[in-house]
């Protein structure tokens, strides 16, 4: 039987690969603590499983979602008002929001709707791998833009070579950046935009962690920016605003010609969210922002503990003030890999290695903070011990 080529050029996917891992070790009877995934810990809060509970009672809501693919018009209308209160964005439910089965889906139907086969799509390196599973599925091609330190993991766009940003049709950005947690400025925004609009390049900025901010951190939506709803769209996802990652929700939201070529391929793909779900979504937009301050305590908390475990350790850098990750640089001498392995070989920790983001992720990796505080405890005291 034939299995199509484009598959063969997708890389194992990393969590699959560090699951299998986990799962072995814990076979043999390992007590293997995972900082590798960012997958919150907590549960989704109660009144949010309520809502779906209650709405999941009514046999209305076991047919195919209503109003059409693109999500309940209830459900973008609550969108709406989540964009008017946390950044000032207007956007029109009826053409600027579309409903998603989480941001990942949002990447896939972005470069279905704007990427011709053949066509370069932008995306960072270090970067989220699923951008480049997309682009790959999508028949186009990835180009790597590598995001370094010394720029505070923006992309210096002026450095991109002419030739790739003219056969460029898309670009991936993700700020609060996965994985190494800095954050985007207006001022980049603008140059985005002016960059995007020069080379006629549509934007997918993912944005699910747009609120997962420290030390004061400003609120960034890409369409704060002016002239962002002329060049692209953003993705954003009630998964780890709401520790809700198994529920299956997010959405797009920007350019409406883009809106609309989505729809288009999530018309002919899926039938939408689950009503209970969307129900359930309503809810936590309407009345669970509190529980955004609640876990951006406990995520704070846990990185003061790891940035003090690292010190302690000789390990000290500027920690960037986004994401639930931290990024961290390795001691000299070690690559990635063999630090993570090091790690899992000696104090059963998985943690993410740099290069899994990419080559420009050589010298880090990368830590979750979504574990318990016992076993962030538990794990960061094994480090010590490892590496003393
Ligand atoms: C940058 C980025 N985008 C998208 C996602 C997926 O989000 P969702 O659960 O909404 O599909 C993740 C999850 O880790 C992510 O890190």
């Amino acid at each position: 039987m034939q299995i199509a080529d484009r598959l063969k050029k997708i890389p194992p996917y990393l969590f699959v690969e560090l699951r299998k891992k986990i799962n072995r070790a814990k076979a043999e009877g390992i007590d293997v603590i995972s900082l590798a995934i960012g997958d919150p810990v907590e549960p989704t809060p109660d009144t949010i499983i309520d809502e779906l509970c209650k709405t999941a009672r009514d046999p209305e809501n076991h047919r195919y979602p209503t109003d059409e693919e693109k999500g309940m018009l209830a459900f973008r209308k609550e969108i709406a008002g989540w964009y008017i209160t946390r950044y000032g964005v207007t956007l029109d439910p009826a053409t600027e929001i579309l409903g998603l089965i989480g941001s990942k889906e949002g990447c896939h139907h972005f470069v279905l709707a704007c990427i011709n086969p053949g066509d370069t799509v932008l995306m960072t390196d270090p970067g989220y791998p699923a951008y480049r599973a997309s682009i790959l599925m999508a028949g186009g091609d990835p180009y790597n833009v590598p995001i370094l330190a010394k720029n505070r993991y923006l992309p210096d766009l002026e450095d991109i070579p002419t030739d790739a940003a003219k056969k460029a049709r898309g670009i991936f950005l993700n700020y609060p950046n996965n994985p190494t947690g800095a954050c985007a400025t207006r001022g980049f925004f603008n140059s985005l935009v002016e960059f995007a609009r020069h080379y006629d390049i549509a934007v997918c900025y993912d944005n699910p962690y747009g609120e997962m901010l420290f030390d004061g951190q400003e609120r960034l939506s890409f369409l704060m920016a002016d002239g962002a709803r002329d060049v692209g769209v953003e993705l954003n996802s009630l998964s780890k605003l709401f520790n809700m990652t198994g529920w299956r929700i997010g959405m797009a939201v920007g350019n409406p010609d883009i809106i609309a070529a989505m729809s288009k391929v999530k018309e002919n793909t899926d039938s939408g969210i689950f009503n209970p779900i969307q129900y359930a979504g309503i809810y936590a937009l309407k009345y669970e922002a509190k529980n955004i301050d609640h876990m951006l305590t406990i995520y704070g908390r846990r990185r003061k503990m790891v940035l003090e475990a690292l010190k302690s350790i000789g390990i000290v850098f500027d920690a960037p003030k986004g994401t639930f990750y931290l990024w961290v640089p390795i001691p000299h001498g070690m690559t990635s890999l063999e630090f993570t392995n090091l790690l899992f070989d000696k104090a059963a920790v998985v943690v993410a290695a740099g290069t899994a983001y990419g080559k420009y992720g050589e010298g880090y990796i990368r830590i979750s903070l979504t574990v318990s505080d016992d076993r962030l405890k538990e794990a960061l005291a094994r480090i010590e011990k490892a590496l003393s």
